[in-house]
């Protein structure tokens, strides 16, 4: 098969310059005979969640196609949704190299990317260029030399540009990569947030006649009155949705392994239990029809049905794709 193959040779460079020369490949090559090695037909599952349809529960998670080159290549894999982003208002280089780590017993990756991107405006020209017609999630965030004071203004910013695009908005404020950032998780900055965001989401449905859900990307590492609060923030401020969870700053599985006290976020298979905890207790707090989508440690067909069982009506997964590959979609998707 083309993926184990592919994977041999990435594993055995670098990771930030196999996942750049993977990008370059996707993007170049969606729409040529090479893209055979990809595509792929997955039975479809329609689901509708904050009144979009959506063909299978299975997506994209953010991270991976930060700029948005790579749409019409990740739809052609069969992914039911795709997130793009995290983008920022201005371009930003990120944190040093090296920045990315793969720890392939545990099936984990930690990155201390630091919102890398090229800015939305560019991310906006990849999308109107792009072929792409299904579900699109546009993840915003704030640049690292913003302070959080006004953060608000980076994330109206980004809405601003990137609304008429997007099937759905979401408001990233979990990565533990960019200082300070998660301090928007709670208490007033949260609700300040929240509102600020609310309030632009309404007037943009005026200006463009369209109504385009915000879901909100929340961090594992909270204990469940955290969670609860978040949860009433969400419900008080009338988000759409929320997406549980981003990386862990925790180690718990990785002990002792090559690469474990790297700074950064991890992800994959040591997270799992404790996103999907977070997801259950979200679920717990928000009530039974509130949009949620679950997030971390996705790697196989049971994991992807303990996220549902946990309360998700849509899945993402990022390190699990990167381990298993175009396959891991029609996987999931079958067993549903
Ligand atoms: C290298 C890398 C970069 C990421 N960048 C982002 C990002 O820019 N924005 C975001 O919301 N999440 C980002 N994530 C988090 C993923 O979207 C996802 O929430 C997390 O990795 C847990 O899912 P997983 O276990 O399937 O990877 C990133 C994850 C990785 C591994």
């Amino acid at each position: 098969m083309f993926y184990p193959f592919a994977r041999s040779l990435m594993f055995a460079c670098d990771a930030e310059r196999a996942h750049n020369l993977a990008l370059g490949t996707l993007k170049r090559c969606a729409h040529s005979p090479l893209a055979m090695a990809w595509r792929q037909d997955v039975p479809a599952r329609p689901v509708t969640v904050a009144g979009i349809q959506f063909d299978n529960p299975v997506g994209l998670a953010a991270g991976l196609d930060k700029n948005a080159d790579c749409i019409d290549a990740f739809g052609q894999m069969g992914f039911g949704f795709i997130e793009v982003g995290t983008v920022t208002p201005r371009p930003q280089a990120g944190n040093d190299k090296p920045r990315i780590f793969r720890l392939p017993k545990a099936e984990a990756i930690i990155n201390r990317m630091g919102f890398n991107n090229k800015g939305v405006d560019y991310l906006v020209h990849n999308v109107k260029q792009a072929s792409y017609q299904g579900v699109l999630g546009i993840n915003i965030g704030k640049n690292k030399d913003t302070p959080n004071e006004q953060g608000k203004d980076d994330y109206v910013h980004c809405m601003r540009k990137v609304y008429p695009h997007a099937s759905y908005i979401t408001v990233n404020i979990s990565s533990p990569n960019t200082p300070g950032l998660r301090e928007l998780q709670y208490g007033d900055a949260l609700d300040e947030l929240l509102q600020t965001v609310r309030n632009e989401q309404l007037d943009l449905q005026a200006q463009y006649d369209k109504y385009v859900p915000v879901f909100v990307k929340i961090a594992p590492d909270m204990d469940q009155a955290e969670v609860q609060q978040v949860a009433l923030a969400l419900l008080r401020n009338k988000m759409d949705g929320a997406i549980a969870t981003n990386t862990t700053l925790a180690r718990t599985g990785v002990e002792g392994m090559k690469h474990a006290e790297e700074a950064g976020g991890l992800s994959g298979l040591p997270v799992q239990q404790k996103s999907t905890e977070v997801l259950q207790q979200l679920r717990q707090a928000v009530g039974k029809d509130f949009p949620l989508i679950g997030v971390g440690g996705i790697v196989d067909a049971a994991s992807a049905q303990a996220k549902l069982a946990a309360g998700a009506n849509l899945l993402q997964c990022y390190t699990g794709f990167i381990y298993r590959g175009p396959a891991l979609v029609k996987t999931i998707v079958d067993s549903l």
